[in-house]
């Protein structure tokens, strides 16, 4: 009864989540297991941004609810923003369900575990369905256990948690709370652990990265607390490049464009959530920048670092968009020349201010538009993928590609690339030089001069 399987759904937090409730269960006796029809416990953990992301989970769990009637011993469990945003609703629909876990209470799934899987006979009575979607003050600081069953080169860490800034489409300020940080040190200690254990790449997560400690930490010398964060983890060792997701255009200061030029770590690769090119519809869905601000922020940045990469979400057919607001969205989109988005049809979350906004955009709108967004993004990755022909990158070695003979990793910008090399590289900087781009990859061989470079970080700037 302790093989437990957990499915995620939606963002890097989501996975995050999922990893440090894996290695809370792990400490506790349970064994993770990789296939679903082995597992005596499964655990999906959900997504609530979306409309289709919380029916894929539902749907699923339908599903498991059928496996049980026939295995009652079986244990199933929602944990996370679906979770949070429906709650014991969820039971009505799904009574079989015997968890619900909410976004602030991940660590106490191996009580509630140890509970529904304890022996009938064992004198312990066991609980029909445990609900808990409590808050719970302090919450953010129990993200911060890793797997440690295989060398992770890349890894997520989680420096926040919640939102307080309130997009009208939005879901996640009711699912994951109020903005809470956690203490520098403690981010720090866990990067540290980390590259002691042989990661070299770290990205910061968080609903908000870039209101990090707003108002608990004190600025300092006219840095910013996520600037400050950002200073002591470059100046970890072991550690090679710094990324962060996802930021909010307006935390994009003097002191946090400087920090791309100035901390050698910090990969020149920024994510800026744009919505909507358009003015009005950036107003109705109180995201506090106009496109000419969104504008001067990217110009800043390239202006900082030339060869910057961006990428970015957008929204098509939130409440009211026109014909001509999407325009704008597409001519931005093209000015700005985007490496990667991500881009989403406008779904109604309810308990949103959106949701009930008139004009609602026509699904076949939303459609069209979103082709028309993707198609200009497959010029842009291709554009952009194609000038790196022929230069040579810096790439951090993460392991065998799953297809092929060869190794993957990514460039500084996180462009996929694949090449040629061999176990002992995994983790290591190499310089590839690029022979073939596709939109979404590169392909290349691995340079043999230079070689003894590729140990540090002093390859910075070789890309353009
Ligand atoms: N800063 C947050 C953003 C959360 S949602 C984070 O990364 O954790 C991620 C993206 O989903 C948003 O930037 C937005 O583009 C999209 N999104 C959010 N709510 C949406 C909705 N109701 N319909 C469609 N897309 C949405
Ligand atoms: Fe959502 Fe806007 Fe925050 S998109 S996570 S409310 S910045």
């Amino acid at each position: 009864m302790n093989r437990v399987y957990i499915k995620t759904y939606g963002c890097q937090m989501n996975e995050r989540d999922s990893e440090a409730v894996a290695s809370q269960l792990v400490a506790r006796g349970y064994r993770i297991v990789d296939r679903e029809d082995e597992a005596d416990v499964v655990l999906l953990n959900t997504c609530s941004v979306r409309d289709q992301a919380e029916q894929k989970a539902i749907g699923k769990m339908g599903y498991l609810a059928r496996r049980k009637r026939e295995n009652p011993s079986l244990v199933i469990g929602f944990m996370g923003c679906m979770a949070q945003n429906r709650g014991a609703e969820l039971l009505e629909r799904l009574p079989d369900v015997d968890l619900i876990v909410g976004t602030q209470r991940f660590h106490h799934v191996p009580d509630y575990l140890d509970q529904l899987t304890a022996p009938r006979d064992a004198g312990i009575p066991v609980p029909s369905s445990i609900v808990d979607i409590d808050e719970e003050a302090g919450s953010q600081n129990t993200i911060r256990e890793h797997l440690t069953d295989r060398k992770r080169v890349s890894a997520f860490v989680s420096i926040m948690q919640g939102c307080n800034m309130a997009c009208t489409f939005c879901i996640v300020p009711k699912t994951r709370g109020r903005e809470r940080a956690r203490p520098i040190e403690e981010i720090v200690r866990e990067v540290e652990g980390l590259a002691a254990g042989g990661t070299r790449e770290v990205t910061l997560l968080g609903q908000i990265v870039t209101s990090y400690g707003r108002g608990e930490i004190p600025e300092r010398d006219g840095k910013s607390p996520f600037v400050q964060l950002l200073e002591r983890v470059n100046g970890i060792e072991g550690i090679e490049r710094i990324r962060f997701t996802s930021p909010h255009p307006r935390g994009f200061n003097a002191d946090l464009v400087r920090a791309f030029r100035e901390l050698p770590k910090l990969c020149e690769c920024v994510h800026l959530p744009l919505q909507s090119g358009s003015d009005r519809m950036l107003r109705l869905m109180n995201r506090p920048y106009s496109r000419s601000k969104y504008l001067e922020i990217v110009n800043d940045l390239r202006r900082s670092v030339p060869h910057m990469y961006f990428s970015t979400d957008i929204i098509v057919g939130f409440p009211g968009e026109t014909d001509d607001d999407f325009r704008q969205t597409i001519e931005l989109f093209d000015e700005v020349g985007y490496d990667m988005a991500y881009i989403f049809k406008y779904s109604k979350r309810s308990g949103t201010p959106a949701a009930t906004m008139e004009d609602q955009v026509p699904s076949e709108v939303k459609e069209a538009r979103n082709r028309e967004l993707l198609e200009c993004l497959s010029r842009h990755s291709q554009r952009r993928n194609q000038a790196l022909l022929g230069t040579t990158q810096e790439i951090l070695v993460e392991g065998p590609a799953r297809k092929g003979n060869g190794y993957t990793g990514r460039t500084r910008g996180n462009r996929v690339a694949f090449f040629e090399a061999d176990e002992r590289l995994v983790g290591q900087l190499v310089p590839v030089r690029v022979e073939r781009a596709t939109v979404s990859s590169l392909y290349g061989s691995m340079e043999l001069v230079g070689m003894e470079e590729t140990a540090g970080i002093g390859m910075r700037g070789i890309t353009n």
